[in-house]
């Protein structure tokens, strides 16, 4: 009778349960510098699917192309749903579990069982008048993201027309934000203050969690006043696609919306213009962003870099053979964009500049789960992307491109700042900024300079507001640091 028994270099066998594979950590100081020899390392050692430790809690990390496929593409044999974790049920997983907080809010990411499929259509639904480039809302949305851009790149540029900035902190990061925040549409400057609490939920830092608390009432506060008068916002779409969504649950997904969109979108901005201004190897990416393919230079830079690294959680519906190992019934699966990428499988079949193969990566997923937003992530970033080379004359990354310093979770990885020195181009932008009061949650930049006077201008912004706006206050300070 053929074993079943593989030996994985000399130490393991491919029936052993998880648990007694002793995993190693990831979250290592050199997954943090350098994932790609992690992944490497673990792919030798392993195959295509390794035993890992999250932070004390055992998961497998698919990292093989072909397998995270098989993964996303079976919902049925690998469901996501907390529910369906065996450790999680056994109470095996502690109560202090850094990722606790992140996986145990149940929105539509994260979701599985019986109500998953309503609130996806629902989703995909309330997306659709942002995605269609013919609808006003896409057309709004595009307008007030370049608006946004000006706005941000005129007050980075405060303090001249040359300068250093961190166009990360600057415009990458606060420019989705803005974006969502249209979306969401947030009356006044509460949303203002929201984004600046989402900011810090992202940092992790000290005040993360009271910024989360307030962020979760100001959410469930929008929610519920969108329920009550609804307008032409993504909640009021997803409550009229989802008639009877209650409040709390619209509030999560509000939260999963603001999160994906600042943190995603903002790393795909900043990873576009390093790869635009630091240019390929063939020194094509200008050329061809010139030529109107910011489009496809954005998909060879969310292929190369996903910004979702690792996906949240599946679970093995039954044991199943998957690589080297069979992964039981309920235990943890997650599937490495990154890593799969890299699988010579994948990594062999493409070559710089090929826009053949890179349609088939997995930086937006696979199968039904796949992101249902692509669209609309990639339209607020080819805005503020093109934003940038059209306002500044001349820019470059003020640090070698190896040393750029960055940033990872679990989920994600991007840049931590993006220096760069500029020069703005010498004529004044050429389309005005989007009349303040057309843009939900965002009450104007304080005290700008060299912001054109818009001839049909909008009733002036009101300060009063602009001086509560932590966003802003933020954002001006980095001017003053910036000389
Ligand atoms: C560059 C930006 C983005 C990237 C790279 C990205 C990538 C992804 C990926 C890889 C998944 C699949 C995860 C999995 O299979 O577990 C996903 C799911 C999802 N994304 Fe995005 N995303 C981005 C922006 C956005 C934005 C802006 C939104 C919302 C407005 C969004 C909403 C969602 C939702 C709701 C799901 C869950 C779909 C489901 O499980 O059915 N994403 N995204």
């Amino acid at each position: 009778m053929e074993s079943h028994l593989v030996d994985i270099g000399g130490t393991a066998s491919g029936e052993a349960r998880l648990e007694e594979l002793a995993p190693q950590p990831l979250l290592t100081r050199d997954y943090e510098i350098r994932p790609a020899l992690v992944y490497e390392r673990l792919r030798d050692l392993h195959g295509p699917v390794a035993p890992v430790d999250l932070l004390g809690v055992p998961a497998w990390l698919v990292l093989g192309y072909r397998e995270s496929l098989e993964v996303l593409q079976d919902d049925a044999a690998w469901p996501k749903g907390l529910e369906n974790w065996r450790a999680r049920s056994e109470g095996r997983v502690p109560a202090d579990w850094p990722l606790g907080p992140s996986l145990e809010v149940n929105h539509v990411l994260i979701q599985g069982g019986p109500a998953y499929p309503a609130l996806r259509s629902a989703w995909d639904t309330a997306l659709r008048p942002f995605q269609d480039p013919r609808q006003p809302q896409a057309k709004r949305l595009r307008n007030a993201v370049t608006g946004y851009a000006d706005e941000l790149i005129s007050l980075l540029a405060q303090g001249g027309r040359t300068g250093h900035a961190d166009l990360s902190a600057q415009f990458s990061r606060p420019l989705p934000l803005m974006a969502a925040s249209h979306l969401l549409g947030f009356p006044g400057s509460q949303g203002d203050d929201a984004l600046m609490d989402m900011w810090r939920v992202l940092d992790a830092g000290p005040d993360a969690e009271p910024a989360l608390e307030r962020l979760l009432v100001t959410l469930g506060d929008l929610a519920a006043a969108k329920i009550e008068k609804p307008g032409d916002d993504f909640p009021s779409l997803l409550v009229a696609a989802h008639p009877g969504l209650p409040v709390d649950a619209l509030a999560r997904e509000l939260f999963m919306l603001l999160g994906m969109t600042s943190d995603h979108v903002g790393i795909l901005i900043s990873n576009t213009v390093v790869e635009v201004i630091s240019g390929d190897r063939e020194g094509g990416v200008r050329t061809a962003l010139s030529a109107g393919m910011v489009r496809e230079t954005m998909n060879r830079v969310v292929m190369r870099k996903p910004p979702l690294v690792n996906f949240v959680p599946r679970f093995a519906a039954e044991d199943t053979r998957l690589g080297k190992y069979t992964i039981r019934a309920g235990d943890p699966v997650w599937v490495s964009s990154a890593a799969a990428h890299a699988d010579p499988l994948f990594a062999g079949q493409m070559t710089t500049g090929s826009s053949i193969s890179s349609r088939a990566h997995l930086s937006w997923g696979a199968g039904r789960r796949q992101c249902p937003a692509r669209e609309l992530a990639s339209t607020i970033a080819m805005a503020g992307v093109s934003r940038v080379f059209e306002r500044f004359d001349h820019l470059e990354l003020a640090l070698p491109v190896d040393q750029l310093p960055w940033r990872s979770s679990p989920f994600m990885r991007g840049l931590r700042s993006l220096p760069v020195r500029y020069e703005l181009a010498g004529q004044l932008p050429d389309r005005s900024p989007v009349p303040v009061a057309d843009v939900p949650g965002v009450t104007g930049v304080p005290e700008v300079t060299g912001v054109p006077n818009i001839p049909d201008a909008p009733p002036v912004p009101d300060q009063a507001a602009n001086r509560r706006s932590s966003l802003w206050r933020y954002l001006a300070g980095l001017i003053r640091s910036n000389d």
